[in-house]
This record gives C-alpha cells, structure tokens and sequence, in this order.
C-alpha cells in the first residue's frame, strides 16, 4: 500500500507525514510529492519516497503518482489558480490508477459564502464526477491562524475582528492531519463528507477571553464592521488580499460558516480537539 501526500512540505502536509510515520506506515510506503525538494531533505532523510512535481504540471505529476493506491490532496495556496491545479492532480490520479482521494476542503464548502470556498466546491464538484472514490475532509479554520494576531491583542489589550456573535470551531493543524492520517490509514472512507471542526466552539468574545486568561493581560473583543477590519488590517501592514480574506471569513464566521457541531473531527482521532488554551500557547510568547 502506497500513500501519496501532496503539499508534503507544507505545514499541514508536515504533520500529516509525521502522523502516517506514527500510526507505523513504513517510510518507504510514504509518497511525498513536493515542488522544491530541498525542502524535503528531511523526509528522505527519514526513508521517504520524494517526488517533485508542481500541481501545474500534469507530466510530472503522472509521474510523481505511478504506484500510489491513496492520495491525500491537499489544497494549493495559489488562490486563484487553484481549480486548475487540483484538476491537474486528479487527473494524473486517474490516469495512475489511484483507488482513493482524500481531499482538504473548507467546511460547508457547499454552501459556504466564505471566499475560499468556490475553489473548494469545484474541486469536490471534479472528484464526484472522478471515477475514484474522493473523501472530502472539510476543514474549519487553524488556530494558527490566530497567532500574528494574538501577541497584538496581549500588547494591546483588544482583539479586533469582524464575526460579531458568531462561533469558530477551529483546530489546530495537527489535530486535522491527524483525522487525514486515519482516514488514509482505515477503509471505508470513500464517498464520505466530513465537516471538521474543533471541540471548543466559542465566540470572539471568548476567545479574548482565552487569550486573557493564558496571557494574564486583559483582552477584550473589539467587534468592526467588515470593511473597517480590513482597513486596520491593511493600515496594520497586510497586503490587501490577506486583508480581504480575513475580513470577509470573520463575516463568514458571523454566518456560522466556520462552525459545526458534527463531531467528525473528535470520531474519526478518537478524542476530543485539542483545547483552544492548549493550542494558542505557541504564540504567548
Ligand atoms: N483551514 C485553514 O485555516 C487554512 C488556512 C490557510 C490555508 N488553508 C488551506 O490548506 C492548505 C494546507 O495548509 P498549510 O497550512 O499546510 O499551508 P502551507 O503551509 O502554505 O502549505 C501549502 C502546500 O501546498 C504546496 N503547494 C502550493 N502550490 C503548489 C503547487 N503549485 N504545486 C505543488 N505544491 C504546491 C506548498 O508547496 P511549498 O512547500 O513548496 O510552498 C505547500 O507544501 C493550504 O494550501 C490552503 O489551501 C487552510
């Protein structure tokens, strides 16, 4: 059995082969597909199979996946050009014979008004109409996300943010690997949606709490509206297009769209997320 991860030197696709190499899938049976394989010297390092191929290059990617049975997909960062690129991967997939793709999406990605998600639909949309069984993992947000913004907050004593009410069920990247890792590693996955959010489904409000309480600092959520959080997040120094994305996901999240209650994070790593206090410790400093 061959597993394939894309995006292997990434830092999602990092803790996915950490976790693969944990659960005692042998390195050699580990697939790492990367653009720069400099990056990569410490998987080879440790037994894996490196191979480079760039999503926009359909050869290379044919050729990166021969003898992969199951794939993870994880999603490109180069917004924009991502339907083409991921189509680029499914199709070498098929043509190499892969028996099953997991892939990382965005939770709701079906009705989600979140920026990112109509890359996300197309992509699930082009591995329905695969003849490969796809599993979606519909990822919510990281709570690395958070930690630019976290050190500001403690100095500052405000979180500033757009998603009024509204509840994130965030995670941290390793707990999502982790479900990616099971799911590559146990049968019965394929045709599946999971919606993959963390066990702490709290407000802004409370998370400036969190922040507080682990930093000793007062910090307070201070709610904008959505066109103002971009603006102190450009004046802030972010190029626009961060800018916009997180501005328009906090209105997202004001929608629920980055919630979920559905529990299939903590059913398929058999435990509960790890705790927001817990994950954001990293970035305290
Ligand atoms: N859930 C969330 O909160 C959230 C937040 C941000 C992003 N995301 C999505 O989740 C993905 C994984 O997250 P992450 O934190 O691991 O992101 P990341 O660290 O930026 O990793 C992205 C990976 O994709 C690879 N990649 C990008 N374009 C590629 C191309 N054209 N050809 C081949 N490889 C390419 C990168 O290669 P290099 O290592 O060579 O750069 C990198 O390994 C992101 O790419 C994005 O789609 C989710």
């Amino acid at each position: 059995m061959t597993t394939a991860v894309t995006g292997a030197t990434g830092q999602l696709g990092a803790h996915v082969i950490a976790e693969l190499l944990w659960r005692g899938v042998a390195p050699t049976e580990i697939v790492a597909v990367v653009r720069d394989p400099d990056k990569a010297a410490d998987l080879a390092a440790q037994g894996v199979q490196v191979r480079v191929a760039d999503y926009s290059d359909p050869a290379a990617l044919r050729a990166a996946l021969a003898g992969v049975d199951k794939l993870l997909l994880i999603s490109g960062n180069d917004l924009g050009r991502r339907i083409d690129q991921h189509t680029n991967v499914i199709e070498a997939a098929e043509l190499a014979d892969v028996k099953l793709i997991a892939y990382t999406s965005v939770l709701k990605a079906d009705t989600s008004g979140l920026s990112v998600a109509p890359e996300h639909l197309a992509t699930e949309l082009r591995l329905t109409a695969s003849s490969i069984p796809a599993v979606f993992l519909r990822n919510g947000w990281y709570w690395e996300n958070y930690f630019a913004a976290i050190p500001q907050a403690i100095e500052s004593g405000k979180l500033f943010g757009a998603a009024g009410e509204g509840r994130i069920a965030a995670a941290t990247r390793a707990d999502f690997a982790a479900a990616a890792a099971v799911v590559l590693t146990t049968e019965d996955h394929g045709g599946k949606v999971y919606e993959l959010g963390g066990s702490d489904r709290i407000t802004y409000a409370e998370f400036a709490q969190v922040i507080s309480s682990a930093s000793g600092e007062p910090v307070e959520y201070q709610d904008l509206p959505e066109a103002e959080y971009a603006a102190v997040l450009s004046a802030a120094g972010l190029p626009e297009v961060f800018s916009t994305m997180l501005s328009t996901s906090d209105a997202g999240i004001a929608r629920g769209e980055l919630d979920t209650d559905s529990g299939d994070l903590q059913k398929l790593i058999g435990r509960p997320s790890t705790p927001v206090a817990d994950a954001i410790k990293p970035a305290l400093g």
